[in-house]
């Protein structure tokens, strides 16, 4: 596995570049930086190419993947139409971290969409992302750049920790920017819908559609979820994540209970809220003043706790607004069980 190392874009991160496109033209695996998490990138026309990403992330083939391109403009070179809904988003969203669902046209590997007529699309917003994709003049299709089921990467020592060996190489660019995925936004019917909630919120996109539905994919269990990826376990740590829903005094209550079983109880939660606990092994995750520091901290605060020194970890819960959605929907899809006050 190659690793580069790119903090500026200049002469020398101008060759990393290279190199690194030349192995997507080459049909290898490269893992990217982008303003959500990190991609596990490869050429999306190339059925081949595509079957390494199932194979080395362990993900379910029938899940399909996001297709990555340099500009907005060249979307439609992919989708059967734009319809004026989607292009209200893209005029408003892009490139940032939102994807949309379009009519394929069948121009890529169908391994990509899974089999599905939809194709989900994105521009993402980040310099080396995008040198990346230009330079390789290629559509990327890339799932977050972690093993299937754990924790998306927001730095690229998560990405070398689940797939140093598997893949071509890794662009290390840092710590990603708004540390959740993308928001997926379903624009192939009447009413745009959100079936993953993201980095744009349902409040910004609201605004510029008028209406939006929430999928009933954003809830568990459903048997046959629009975004398929919906359906399987995701964000887990390597120690069971209980969601804390009560005031500090329920959540002292929990840590105490949980220890005197000896147990060894780490907790997230807020600044705020861990100012107020006593618990030996706390984790601060951002802050209630602002969620999106919640958002950016998160992933990286659950792969923080290590089995050999905590058996279980409590986390704080957040206001289901603004990021918080998303936050709210990675952190009960991680939980493996709630414990709620019961005053
Ligand atoms: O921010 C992001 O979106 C990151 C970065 C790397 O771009 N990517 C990412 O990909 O999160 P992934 O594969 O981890 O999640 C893609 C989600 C899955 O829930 C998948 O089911 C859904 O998007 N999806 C992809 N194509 C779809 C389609 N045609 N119809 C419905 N859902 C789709
Ligand atoms: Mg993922």
């Amino acid at each position: 596995t190659s690793y580069w190392t790119i903090r500026t874009l200049d002469q020398e991160s101008e060759q990393a570049i290279q190199q690194a496109a030349a192995l997507w033209k080459e049909q290898e695996l490269i893992a990217f930086p982008t303003e959500t998490v990190y991609g596990l990138g490869a050429d999306a026309t190339k059925e081949g190419a595509v079957a390494k990403i199932f194979e080395a992330k362990g993900r379910p083939a029938d899940n399909p993947l996001i297709v990555h391109v340099a500009d907005v403009n060249q979307i439609a070179d992919y989708v059967k139409q734009v319809p004026p809904i989607a292009q209200k988003l893209m005029d408003a969203f892009m490139p940032g971290p939102i994807t949309l669902i379009l009519r394929s046209n069948d121009k890529l590997a169908r391994n990509v969409t899974a089999g599905l007529d939809t194709i989900g699309i994105r521009v993402p917003d980040h310099p080396i992302a995008r040198e990346l994709l230009r330079a390789a003049n290629l559509p990327i299709a890339a799932p977050s750049a972690n093993t299937s089921g754990k924790p998306s990467p927001t730095s690229a020592i998560h990405v070398y920790h689940d797939l140093y060996g598997k893949i071509a190489g890794i662009v290390d660019g840092g710590l990603t920017g708004v540390g959740v995925e993308s928001t997926v936004v379903d624009c192939t019917g009447n009413i745009p819908v959100i079936l993953r909630p993201g980095g744009i919120t349902q409040e910004e996109i609201e605004k510029i559609t008028g209406v939006l539905t929430i999928g009933s994919t954003m809830e568990k269990q459903v048997e046959k979820p629009k975004a398929p990826g919906m359906k399987y376990n995701h964000y887990e740590p390597d120690v069971p994540l209980w969601l804390v829903e009560g005031d500090e005094a329920f959540f002292q209550t929990e840590i105490n209970r949980l220890s005197k079983e000896g147990l060894k109880v780490g907790v997230m939660a807020s600044e705020e809220l861990l100012a107020k606990l006593h618990v030996a092994n706390p984790k601060s995750c951002g802050s209630l003043e602002d969620l999106t520091t919640i958002a950016v901290h998160l992933y990286d605060t659950l792969r923080s706790f290590k089995a050999e020194e905590i058996d279980i970890i409590l986390s704080e819960t957040f206001p289901k607004e603004g990021i918080g959605q998303a936050v709210m929907n990675r952190l009960e899809k991680a939980a493996s069980a709630t414990t709620k006050s019961s005053c």
